[in-house]
């Protein structure tokens, strides 16, 4: 076949520039998007070169005082009773915002109603909310003052003098850490999650029980970020500056919005924290350097999610424990997840095979979704 040379100096010519162009477009997005694909691939990369966390002791190491310094702000609303004379097997600590008190009332009219689970699933869980005070001076008062008549109602609120802000999450989890071992050391179990997250506690507390028959200890599960690389950008929300943390990747730690350890780990948890540098203030993030200074490494639960939103459908109830992000739709889904219809929906091998095929569709996606994952299709 026979080609004018010029045309295909110009064909060629065109390609180049149109790959160029691709190209950069790809390498600012990469950069802006902090993409999902590279940040896995970061992680699996890191999970594999940095696995000796030895710097931890070392560069975290404070004082007993200075630790202590961290979370030594007193206490403006508190139950110290609230455990007291009870086998405890769930302490539940829901991080709030003072102005949160809608999400705090869904929360107690559904999955957080404490005389709910002991007349339907007949255990104890205690569960309260973990605050700051508002940070804005102008509503601080009038908002405290709402507060204090809440906790007159529900005698719920656990709530310490400093800023509830972004940036202060980690005094919250010392907070808890602090409260669980003055208050309800016995607790089997203690949960951490966030206040916009929804709890299937009726699969949570069979799944605890049995953990508990087996005498499970060490223990601590939720959706795990594995090698996570610290986040340099500095617009991002979970920007991580390089003289706070300058290693390339963070210990193993649990997605704050919901995960359960057991009493032993959190007694560890506390320990390491009278003795640790709390300024890092990614609050899941400093729990994986207290976990990893007592050498607790936490383990994947597929049915926890870390920021996503579960699938709404019936085969998902029936086993999901976490989901992610739900506000105004959370009396609605407690309803339909705890339907008495529901159980046994996957059982016998016609269900067994439809809520398989049902979860492969709405898990098995081609792209990321930060919900739960392919593999819990067929668990
Ligand atoms: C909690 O559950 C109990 C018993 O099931 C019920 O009587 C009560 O109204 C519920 N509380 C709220 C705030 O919905
Ligand atoms: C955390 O709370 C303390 C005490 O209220 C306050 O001084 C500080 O500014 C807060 N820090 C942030 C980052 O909000
Ligand atoms: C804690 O860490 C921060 C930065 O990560 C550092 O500036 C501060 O000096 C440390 N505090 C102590 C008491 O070592
Ligand atoms: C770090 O310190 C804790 C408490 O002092 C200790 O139990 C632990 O073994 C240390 N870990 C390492 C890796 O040295």
């Amino acid at each position: 076949m026979f080609m004018n040379f010029r045309r295909i100096r110009k064909c060629q010519c065109l390609q180049l520039i149109s790959m160029c162009f691709v190209l950069s477009v790809l390498t600012l997005c990469w950069e802006q998007l902090d993409h999902h694909v590279v940040r896995h691939m970061k992680s699996y990369s890191y999970r594999y070169l940095v696995n000796s966390y030895d710097f931890i002791n070392k560069s975290f190491s404070v004082s007993p005082e200075e630790a202590e310094s961290f979370c030594s702000f007193p206490y403006l609303l508190n139950h110290h009773e609230k455990c007291n004379g009870k086998d405890v097997l769930l302490l539940l600590f829901v991080k709030s915002s003072p102005e949160n008190v809608e999400r705090r009332q869904a929360i107690r009219s559904t999955w957080g109603n404490e005389s709910y689970i002991q007349e339907e699933l007949g255990v104890t869980v205690r569960m309260v909310f973990a605050l700051g005070v508002h940070p804005h001076p102008h509503q601080k008062a009038s908002i405290q003052q709402e507060l204090r008549r809440e906790d007159l109602l529900y005698k719920d609120l656990v709530q310490q003098d400093f800023e509830d802000t972004f940036h202060n999450l980690t005094v919250k989890l010392l907070l808890q850490f602090r409260w669980a071992h003055a208050n309800c050391a016995h607790a089997s179990f203690l949960m951490s999650a966030d206040d916009d997250i929804f709890i299937h506690m009726p699969n949570l507390v069979r799944y605890l029980q049995g953990l508990k028959a087996n005498g499970v200890q060490d223990f601590w599960a939720g959706h795990v970020h594995r090698g996570a690389p610290p986040i340099r950008r500095k617009d991002s929300k979970y920007y991580m500056p390089y003289e706070m943390y300058q290693w390339p990747s963070y210990p193993d730690y649990t997605a704050g919005a919901g995960y359960v350890v057991s009493g032993d780990v959190a007694a560890k948890i506390y320990q390491a924290s009278l003795s640790l540098n709390a300024t890092l203030y990614i609050d899941d993030v400093f729990m994986g350097i207290c976990a990893k200074s007592m050498g607790v490494s936490p383990q994947e639960h597929v049915y926890f999610s870390g920021e996503g939103k579960a699938p709404y459908h019936p085969c998902i109830y029936e086993k999901m424990i976490t989901s992610h992000g739900h506000v105004a739709d959370v009396r609605h889904l407690w309803k339909m997840a705890t339907n008495p219809k529901i159980e046994g929906i996957s059982s016998g091998i016609m269900g067994k095979l439809y809520c398989t095929a049902v979860k492969v569709m709405l898990l098995c996606k081609p792209y990321y979704m930060n919900t739960y994952p392919c593999k819990a299709a067929f668990s």
